[in-house]
């Protein structure tokens, strides 16, 4: 919900200081209502908000949503090979949005999608440390010894990844499903952090990315972001007590996640 003042801002009408002028002249309505008063808040996706008797829709409206990348997707917005690529997948979304970093052809889970070029920007700068956590199903001999090789780092393109949180959560048919969760964005990094420890990766599917959890989206299909997860994200790199606040958000919606 936002105040009708900056919607018609954001609809290129006028600043927001006019558009105040502009309520109070009665030349706004909202559902067929002439609005006088201010303080009036409006729902961007169901109500309509007529200026002199035509609608009007923010131009600079941002989209946020989560998809659940299935593998055989690039994630690119055209692909030169002809394959199929994400943006396939959000064809119903009436707005352009791009994805937010990376997910590899083969790996499947949580992938970001908006238009928000500054949140894009911060979720994707080294500098604010963004955590990934990835389920991996590994073949090859996990012990003691391998899961503290990769949690301390270990050597891939001849430099040394930053400490990783790795658990192992289950057994599979390929051998040992663990939870991973990285900070770095290094090509087909998880993939290599196994190789170097002698495993391969059968099934990879990120679950969770700054503090998003992807839930139970199905595979193939996408969700917008509550406004709270929006928040969440928007405090990204503002502050330390903003990232405490993450995680707070964090573990809120973790909590939500699992209630539903
Ligand atoms: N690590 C990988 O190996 N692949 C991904 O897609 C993401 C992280």
């Amino acid at each position: 919900m936002i105040r009708l003042q900056k919607y018609l801002a954001d609809a290129g009408i006028a600043s927001r200081r006019g558009s105040e002028a502009l309520i109070k002249a009665g030349r706004v309505a909202v559902n067929g209502e002439t609005i006088r008063e201010m303080g009036v808040k409006v729902d961007e996706e169901q109500d309509i908000v007529t200026f002199d008797g035509r609608e009007i829709r923010p131009q600079n409206k941002m989209v946020y949503i989560m998809l659940n990348k299935p593998i055989g997707y690039v994630t690119t917005v055209s692909d030169d090979k002809g394959r199929e690529t994400v943006m396939d997948l959000v064809r119903d979304i009436p707005v352009r949005i791009y994805p937010v970093g990376r997910l590899d052809y083969d790996t499947e889970g949580l992938l970001l999608m908006t238009n928000d070029g500054d949140l894009t920007y911060k979720i994707t700068h080294p500098k604010n440390n963004i955590e990934k956590t990835y389920v991996a199903e590994v073949t090859g001999d996990i012990n003691m010894n391998t899961i503290l090789q990769l949690r301390h780092g270990v050597v891939i393109d001849g430099v040394k990844t930053s400490p990783a949180k790795v658990e192992v959560i289950g057994a599979t048919q390929f051998g040992t499903k663990l939870e991973i969760t990285i900070h770095e964005g290094r090509n087909r990094q998880v993939r290599k952090m196994f190789e170097s420890v002698g495993c391969i990766v059968k099934r990879l599917t990120r679950t969770r990315e700054a503090g998003l959890i992807l839930g139970h989206v199905p595979l193939g299909r996408w969700r917008k972001l509550t406004e709270s997860e929006v928040n969440m994200l928007k405090k990204i790199g503002s502050s330390k007590k903003s990232s405490k606040e993450t995680r707070k958000n964090y573990h809120k919606n973790k909590k939500q996640t699992k209630n539903n």
